[in-house]
This record gives C-alpha cells, sequence and structure tokens, in this order.
C-alpha cells in the first residue's frame, strides 16, 4: 500500500510552521466540579451513578487542573508545546445550560488562554467535549432539538468573551462518542440505549456545529478558524460480507458527519441502512444548510483501526469495537456487523496500534475533500506507566508516537495538507468509562499528590518540537 519501510520507524522532518501541541479535555483534567458557580454536567451524573465507571471513580478532583492551572501553563512551555487544545466546560459557563452567564467560569478560561498566549503557545479551543449542563439532558439532551439552538447560545457568549485570542475554535469533539456511545451503546454519559435516540443525537449535534459556527463567525469574524473535530473510523474487512459492513460502518460512523457538515447532505446508503430505526423526520426542512458552513481545518482523532464483517447468525458473535461494553449497541441499524479480533501490538486499552491507518486516513481525507486542511487533534497511548526513582520510562508510548509522527509525515510527503498534530494527551487523566485506569499522559500525575512527572515520552516530544525532525 506505500512505499518505504513497512514499519514506520525510518526518519522525518517536519516544517518550522507546522504546529506541534497537546490536547485535554475539561471533564478530564479540570475538578474543581462544584467551584465558581460550576453546574451540573452529565459526567458528573453519569460517574456517580454505581456500575457506570470503573472503581466508581469521578472528575470530582480529576487533575486538580482548574487550581494549578498556572503550574500546568509552566510545564506546557518546559515542553515547548507551540499549541494547546483544551475544552470549555458548558455548566461553567452557563450552569444550567442557558441563559445567565457564570462570569466567575469565562474568567477561568480567559486567565488560561491569557496565561497560553504569554507564553508564545497558540490556545484551540473546543466547545463541546461531553459536558453536557444536566438541566439539558433532563429535556431531552442531544435528543431535543432546542439543545443546539442552547449550543449556538453558549458559542456565541464565548466568542465576544474569548473571540479575539483563539487561534481555532472548533465546534464539537466526536460526536460520535456523544450520539452512539451516549445514546446508543450507553457506554457514556447520558447512559441511554436506543438506536433511534442516537441517530436523533446524530442530526441534533450536527445542527448544533452548523448554528454554532455560523454565530461564533457572527461575534468573532475572520479572525480565528473555526473547525469540528471528528473520530474517524479507518475499516479494514475480516470475511464474509466485509464490504457491506465496511460500508454500514463507514456510513454510521465517517459519514453521517462529514455527509451534512461537509456535502451538506445525508448519505443516502446510511437513511436506508437506518431505516427500520428512524425515518429521519427529526431533520426539518433547511436543516442541511444551516449545518453545511465553510470550515477553515478538519481535526481529525486516530487511535487505530477496525475489523469487520457480517455475523453469519451461527457463531457467538464479536463485539470487539474497541469500547467499554455496556449492553446496548453503538451500530443503529447495523448491529449485525461484527467487530473481529485485531492483530497486536495493543496499547492498554487493547486497541492495536496501526500507524499505516492513520496515514491511510489522512490521504483518503485529502482525496475526499481537497480544499480542506487537516489538523491531528488527537493522537496517542495508554500504558501501565510507572515513576521509577522519579522517572517514567515509556519506550511502548515513544515508539507509538514516533510511528504515528512518521505516519503523518509520509502523507504529508503525499500531498495532504496537515497543519499540525497534538499529542493526546498532556496530563494522565479520567478516562471516561475506564475512570482513572488508563493513562494517556506524556506527563505522569500521581493522583494521591498531584505531582507531574514528565514521562520520557514528553522529553522525546520536547526534542522533536524543537529540532523539527525524528532521526532513524
Ligand atoms: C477520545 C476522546 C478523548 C480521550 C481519548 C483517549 O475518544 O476524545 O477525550 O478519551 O479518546
Amino acid at each position: 500500500m506505500t512505499s518505504g519501510s513497512p514499519d514506520y520507524r525510518d526518519s522525518a522532518t517536519f516544517s518550522d510552521d507546522f504546529l506541534f501541541g497537546s490536547a485535554t479535555a475539561s471533564y478530564q483534567i479540570e475538578g474543581a466540579a462544584r467551584e465558581d458557580g460550576r453546574g451540573v454536567s452529565i459526567w458528573d451524573t453519569f460517574s456517580a451513578t454505581p456500575g457506570r465507571v470503573v472503581h466508581g471513580h469521578t472528575g470530582d478532583v480529576a487533575d486538580d487542573h482548574y487550581h494549578r492551572v498556572d503550574s500546568d501553563l509552566d510545564l506546557m512551555s518546559r515542553l515547548e508545546l507551540e499549541a494547546y487544545r483544551f475544552s470549555i466546560a458548558w455548566p461553567r459557563i452557563q450552569p444550567t445550560g442557558s441563559g445567565q452567564v457564570n462570569e466567575r467560569g469565562v474568567g477561568f478560561y480567559s486567565r488560561l488562554v491569557d496565561g497560553l498566549l504569554e507564553r508564545g503557545i497558540k490556545p484551540i479551543a473546543t466547545l463541546y467535549h461531553w459536558d453536557l449542563p444536566q438541566q439539558l439532558e433532563d429535556r431531552g439532551g442531544w435528543t431535543d432539538r432546542d439543545t443546539a439552538y442552547r449550543f449556538a447560545e453558549y458559542a456565541a457568549i464565548m466568542g465576544e468573551a474569548l473571540g479575539d485570542r483563539i487561534d481555532t475554535w472548533t465546534t464539537l469533539n466526536e460526536p460520535w462518542c456523544s450520539a452512539y456511545l451516549g445514546y446508543g451503546s450507553g457506554a457514556h454519559a447520558p447512559g441511554i440505549q436506543s438506536g433511534r435516540a442516537a441517530l436523533t443525537a446524530v442530526h441534533h449535534l450536527n445542527l448544533a456545529h452548523g448554528l454554532g459556527t455560523t454565530e461564533l463567525r457572527h461575534v468573532v469574524g475572520d479572525a480565528a478558524k473555526y473547525s469540528v473535530t471528528l473520530n474517524f473510523h479507518v475499516l479494514r474487512g475480516g470475511g464474509y460480507g466485509d464490504d457491506d459492513a465496511m460500508r454500514r460502518i463507514d456510513a454510521l460512523a465517517n459519514r453521517a458527519f462529514t455527509g451534512p457538515m461537509l456535502r451538506g447532505e445525508y448519505p443516502a446508503d446510511l437513511l436506508e441502512d437506518t431505516a427500520p430505526v428512524t425515518d429521519w423526520a427529526f431533520v426539518k426542512p433547511g436543516d442541511l444548510e444551516l449545518i453545511h458552513q465553510p470550515i477553515d481545518v478538519l481535526g481529525v482523532n486516530y487511535y487505530s483501526t477496525a475489523t469487520v464483517r457480517l455475523w453469519d447468525g451461527a457463531s457467538p458473535r464479536q463485539t470487539a469495537d474497541g469500547h467499554k461494553n455496556s449492553g446496548g449497541s453503538p451500530w443503529p441499524g447495523s448491529e449485525h456487523v461484527e467487530f473481529i479480533e485485531q492483530e497486536g501490538p495493543y496499547t492498554a486499552m487493547g486497541w492495536n496500534i496501526a500507524p499505516d491507518g492513520l496515514e491511510e486516513l489522512l490521504v483518503s481525507l485529502s482525496e475526499q475533500f481537497p480544499e480542506l486542511p487537516l489538523m491531528i487533534t488527537e493522537n496517542g497511548a495508554a500504558f501501565d506507566d510507572e515513576v521509577v526513582d522519579g522517572r517514567v520510562a515509556d519506550a511502548e508510548r515513544v515508539d507509538y508516537l514516533r510511528r504515528h509522527f512518521v505516519a503523518a509525515s509520509r502523507a504529508i510527503d503525499r500531498g495532504v495538507d496537515l497543519r499540525g498534530y497534538l499529542v493526546w494527551s498532556l496530563l494522565d487523566n479520567f478516562e471516561w468509562a475506564y475512570g482513572y485506569t488508563k493513562r494517556f499522559g506524556i506527563v505522569h500525575v500521581d493522583y494521591e499528590t498531584q505531582e507531574r512527572t514528565v514521562k520520557d515520552s514528553g522529553e522525546w516530544f520536547a526534542e522533536v518540537i524543537r529540532t523539527r525532525r525524528i532521526a532513524e
């Protein structure tokens, strides 16, 4: 498929304007869940519900980043980050999800952004990384059309507050997870298991993206860039009926978002596959025009590939789709698609390590959307790290990152307009349904003491940023 060494261990160089940075999300790192007027989010409710998150972990304290923002900013400087992707907790800004603005919440992000700018780090702000105000969920959450309008209101508030200081605005992070894990499988908050609800949420998230982008552009103008971050599923065929299986999952996972957002239409095969679940009557006249807004850059999150085939109806059905199994299905109308075990090596999430998937994805996106610049907004790996004598020797993460950087560099060589690479994550943090059991950071966090220890991967990354090259 690609020329050159197949193991992605060759050397690579990056231009000076290629943006290297790291990413986090509000609920995963901030803590201070009940401070300074923050309202309740669906992740507070979900994590407090027994059985939802491993060991009953919650984001109440997390990395205590809310109180340690200054020293965390210094850490970013130490790592020589050029960009920092963070998310804003909507319930800090509007505790009930609408109306009244909580100025203390706005103030926190304002100080964070000033701190980044003082250190020469570009702020990349995500408006929604899954912490929906609980009061909106009580009215139906993303199954309620009004949530998209509330999101646009919130986007305008943030645009007014930080507009002139943000480099890139991202409306949503991984709406696939919000819709299908939140309302389909139930593995994520709010933990609902309904195919119809999941598809309704898909549409309202798309609508929120369109309305939010329009509001931001209206308030902020062309000084900033606008984007959305999607987690693309890179698919492999695994036997019986795999062409159909791949097409179905591609439609639900990828084209359900790129279709309306980037082409102004839902794919016909998606509507057909899901007809037994919904007639899509929640798509109102004019919605597709509202959703289809120009963006400046597409955020790409990539971790691993997925191998699928159709279930033959006889052998036990396999569901190795890499997400915590919670009973419901994240694939409405295509529950007969099997996700089968893939070849290793694996990360601590059980996700297979496949840098070729990243190269393939970037090339494919740039072929599908030739005018649209791309940015890797998340890539990284969890391993069972330990601090030994003050050091975290995470050679596996260094190897993972290095091979994915080389994959990105190869994509650039093949003509992809890739603008940057943000490593997930700056800090070990609350990994959703897995709680604190999975460590993705390039900086280790001791959850007892909140001590930060830069891992070998962090030092390695700083050197790549400094030298713009990976040596063989
Ligand atoms: C992505 C999420 C991010 C993090 C990584 C591991 O799906 O956007 O918050 O949990 O996975």
